[in-house]
């Protein structure tokens, strides 16, 4: 390590960093620009970014016209307030585009900056439909163990990993926990017969009748979970989950602040299963991360039951950064590019290419399962193929050493996961498997 990145790390101790021991620095990565999918350090070093950032830099880094459509947009009009009474263009335009862009009848936006703050708005305008339905009871949210969904107080604890619980309790009232639809690890009961889909729904339903269907306001989902170990569904269990939210007047609220914008090779990721939600939270990808934006869609019959409210039931939320005019210009020149280059299809081919690659390294002796969906990919390590016992040790082992090779991953548990951006080329997604399979064979 170079004296000068010695000396930016002394500086960053003044930073405190989202999601850390506050006494380990951990001897950050310092990064000092991005070029596609590289990310070019201040010692010299190039990393290949297999995670796109946070899962959100679909496009690659370094993109022009992003920064482009930024600068004429803050030159013209950074921001206006979003209050009632004011609006701007671009976050009309972007409003008018993303009207049955994820689901057919999901025509209305709210816009926040990021995926927190767009699940705590799905939660209060569940809360908000339910009461103009005259069912103020209907106030809980049942979310799955291993999801995450951020980390403003509600998002906190409808996220379903303890350790971002921990030091923040107590718990905010209303969230229950279900098994998730892990097919290599499910947690849940099954009975004989049942499949692990059919056993995860059956996990829903069970609670909506425990919690009282007349408490329960909604179920929350990623439909492909991701800081839990990316968790592919069976696809038994969206339709079973979407059948029982009917039955029992439950919303769906769609996490697809990870899935959304083509990154499971579909726009957005119900679609692999033929449902829709009634909310869809959005965030990251939106705008490739090169602003700050996020927000909920709500289904026509949301929006029309929040017109017939009293004076008296504004809805009183919003921040200020709600519509924020350059984050929705970028948002909307984004989703133009993402349209021309057709992420979804890229994502599922080079999605294909590169879980191919990964499921080649199952070999060792230590890669328990290898999944994926598009250009979403977990590798789990283990101990012990036979017993699955998770080998977090190893796994953190392997990520250092794949770090070493120039290639960033994450570690999520016993699973490294895998989203570079959808930008991504064929080369550089081999040179993912090349780098990995290099730090595993130091290791293995
Ligand atoms: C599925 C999911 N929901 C919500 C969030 C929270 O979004 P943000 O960090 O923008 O608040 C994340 C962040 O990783 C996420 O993965």
């Amino acid at each position: 390590m170079t004296d000068q990145t010695k000396n930016w790390i002394e500086k960053d101790k003044k930073q405190l960093h989202p999601v850390y021991h506050p006494k380990s620095h951990a001897n950050p990565l310092v990064i000092e620009k991005g070029e596609g999918v590289w990310l070019h350090l201040t010692d010299g070093r190039k990393i290949l970014d297999g995670m796109a950032g946070l899962w959100n830099v679909n496009a690659g880094y370094g993109r022009e016209e992003l920064a482009k459509a930024a600068y004429d947009q803050m030159m013209n009009l950074a921001f206006t307030s979003n209050f009632s009474g004011m609006t701007n263009l671009p976050s009309i335009q972007l409003a008018e585009k993303l009207a049955g862009f994820a689901y057919e009848g999901l025509n209305s936006t709210f816009f926040t900056s990021g995926g927190s703050e767009a699940n705590d708005s799905a939660f209060k305008t569940a809360r908000y439909y339910w009461k103009r339905k005259g069912k103020p009871t209907k106030y809980k949210v049942i979310a799955r163990k291993g999801a995450y969904h951020g980390v403003t107080m509600s998002a906190t604890f409808a996220t379903g990993l303890e350790k971002y619980h921990t030091m923040f309790g107590p718990a905010v009232d209303g969230f229950a926990h279900i098994p998730a639809p892990n097919p290599y690890r499910y947690e849940g009961d099954i009975k004989p017969g049942e499949t692990v889909g059919q056993a995860a729904a059956r996990a829903l339903e069970e609670a909506i009748l425990r919690e009282g269907a007349d408490t329960v306001a909604a179920f929350i989902a990623e439909p492909v979970m991701g800081v839990g170990g990316v968790i592919i569904p069976p696809d038994d269990y969206f339709p079973l989950a979407r059948q029982i939210c009917d039955k029992y007047e439950v919303l769906l609220i769609a996490d697809e602040v990870i899935t959304g914008f083509g990154r499971t090779g579909e726009w957005f990721a119900l679609k692999h299963w033929n449902i829709k939600p009634d909310i869809l939270s959005f965030a990251k990808a939106i705008t490739s991360g090169y602003a700050q934006l996020g927000g909920i869609q709500i289904s026509d019959e949301i929006r029309e039951t929040m017109e017939s409210a009293a004076d008296t039931e504004a809805y009183m939320h919003g921040y200020t950064y709600s519509g924020h005019a350059m984050a929705c210009a970028v948002g909307l020149k984004n989703i133009e590019i993402m349209e021309r280059e057709n992420f979804p299809q890229r994502a599922r081919d080079l999605g294909k290419r590169l879980l191919d690659g990964l499921k080649s390294l199952s070999e060792f002796s230590f890669v328990g399962d290898v999944r994926g969906l598009g250009l979403v990919c977990g590798v789990e390590i283990v101990s012990n193929k036979e017993t699955k016992a998770a080998d977090p040790a190893m796994t953190m082992k392997i990520f250092k050493a794949a770090e070493a090779n120039g290639l960033r991953t994450r570690p999520l548990g016993n699973t490294l996961a895998f989203s570079p951006p959808i930008s991504i080329n064929e080369d550089e997604v081999d040179e993912i498997v090349k780098r990995l399979g290099a730090a595993m064979d130091g290791i293995g």
